[in-house]
């Protein structure tokens, strides 16, 4: 790979709490159905994986919302639930209907079969991450992403998504052991799997533990935060003469910040119910923050997205010893209107501008 000169560093020194001019800005899925050019790409490639699993059709998406708006971060298009498809258990995109695995793990036959795979079966991301390093040409960072051990798991046993969580659940109560086997083999993978990330050029990367939330008390700390920890403390944190920053999302997590804070990540992703000021007080700035806008707030019309905008800075405060990385507090919805998104970005750089003066 080679280091081409990095024209924003903006993001990856947010993260890592140095002095920057303004809050910088990326949205959680911002390539995406709310972008008439992505459902373009995505009927030439025919399928969710189609578009996923070719290198030059993902950076193309990949690149698609940095033509558009001033955004500070480019993130690899790919999905949480290429590791368990590598694993064998047949992930496909039904057309309006999300992730569904034909050969879920449920059985004690199932988990004695599951291995970590292949790094070759995912050499399409790789490859993918190169390539869009290539057409970057150091105008952003290039973030690279997994699902956390229990998030992908959740997956693996509900076969897709689900309201309760009751098969996962169900193995959770009655056969931890087997759960435990499940999230070793996962934390194994998705350390791999992001450490040839960063080989091939991904310069942060981000846990997402969309699900952890879902779990009690004492639980979450067992079944997904231990993991997810086990993963961080593998990472390559250096990669082309720079640190190589790890962000770690738990949606709903808002009530064990300080734990997850204490995970060995450089960043916590936070989704909206939680209060900036009050993170910040309770971990000390040990950690960058990145958030928190309630996704459906790009709904209420220009001045009410600047005026949301600059409540999540104020919120924050004064950056000091701290490091923030505006984003919403969960994926962006297909139904948001992509101007929504400009005036958002533009409220951010401004209003942040003016605050650091
Ligand atoms: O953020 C980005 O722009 C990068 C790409 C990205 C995708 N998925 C593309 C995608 C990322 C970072 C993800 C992560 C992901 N995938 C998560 C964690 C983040 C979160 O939202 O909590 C999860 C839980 C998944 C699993 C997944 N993939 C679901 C539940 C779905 C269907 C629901 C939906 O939003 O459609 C997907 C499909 C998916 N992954 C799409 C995209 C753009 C839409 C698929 C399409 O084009 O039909």
């Amino acid at each position: 790979m080679s280091a081409s000169v990095l024209k924003n560093d903006v993001f990856l020194r947010s993260l890592l709490r140095e002095p920057v001019p303004y809050t910088p800005i990326w949205l959680m899925r911002q390539a995406g159905r709310y972008l008439p050019e992505y459902r373009a790409t995505r009927a030439r490639a025919g399928s969710f994986m189609g578009l996923a699993q070719n290198p030059d059709y993902a950076a193309e998406v990949t690149l698609q919302p940095l033509e558009r708006f001033d955004l500070d971060a480019a993130i690899l298009f790919s999905d949480i639930l290429t590791v368990p498809h590598a694993m064998g258990l047949g992930l496909d995109f039904a057309e309006g209907e999300g992730p569904r695995f034909a050969r879920p793990v449920r059985t004690e036959e199932d988990v004695a079969r599951l291995a970590v795979p292949d790094m070759d079966k995912l050499r399409y991301v790789f490859d993918a991450v190169g390539v869009i390093r290539r057409e970057l040409d150091g105008k952003v960072p290039l973030i690279g992403f997994a699902g956390s051990p229990w998030t992908i798991a959740c997956y693996m046993v509900e076969g897709q998504g689900s309201d309760d969580y009751r098969l996962i659940k169900t193995m959770l109560y009655g056969r931890p052991d087997l759960l435990h086997r499940i999230l070793e083999i996962n934390a194994e993978a998705t350390l791999q799997y992001l450490n040839a990330q960063i080989d091939a050029g991904a310069q942060a990367v981000m846990l997402f533990d969309s699900w952890g939330g879902v779990l009690a008390d004492g639980l979450f700390q067992q079944f997904s935060l231990a993991y997810t920890r086990k993963v961080v403390a593998g990472l390559k944190r250096e990669n082309e003469g720079r640190r190589v920053p790890v962000i770690v999302f738990t949606k709903g997590g808002g009530q064990w910040l300080e734990e997850i804070a204490a995970c060995g990540c450089d960043a916590v992703g936070l989704d909206w119910t939680v209060d900036l000021a009050a993170a910040r007080r309770r971990t000390g700035d040990a950690v960058a923050f990145q958030g928190n806008l309630d996704p459906m707030a790009l709904f209420g019309g220009a001045s009410a997205i600047r005026a949301e905008a600059r409540r999540v800075l104020d919120a924050f405060g004064p950056v000091g010893k701290g490091g923030h990385v505006f984003n919403l507090g969960h994926g962006i919805s297909r139904f948001t209107p992509p101007e929504a998104v400009a005036e958002l970005v533009d409220e951010v750089h401004q209003h942040s501008r003016s605050l650091r003066g």
